[in-house]
């Protein structure tokens, strides 16, 4: 599912760049450039984020489709 419309970013690219250390917004927004243009995308990256924290996935329903 494609998180970010902007940067062509999808869940899942996201998802490999958390788990590869970018686990604070600033650091996943600077290794991806998600959320650096219209930021409609900013509530489901905190979204991955929160889950990634929690150490559960959420459901693709907690996640916003940008543009869908
Ligand atoms: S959808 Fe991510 S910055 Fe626009």
């Amino acid at each position: 599912m494609i998180i970010c419309m902007c940067k062509a970013l999808n869940e899942r690219q996201l998802r490999e760049t958390i788990e590869s250390g970018a686990t604070c917004f600033d650091t996943l927004q600077m290794e991806t450039g998600v959320s650096t243009c219209c930021g409609a995308c900013t509530d489901s990256v905190h979204a991955l984020l929160a889950g990634h924290a929690g150490g559960a996935g959420l459901a693709a329903t907690e996640l916003r489709r940008v543009g869908a």
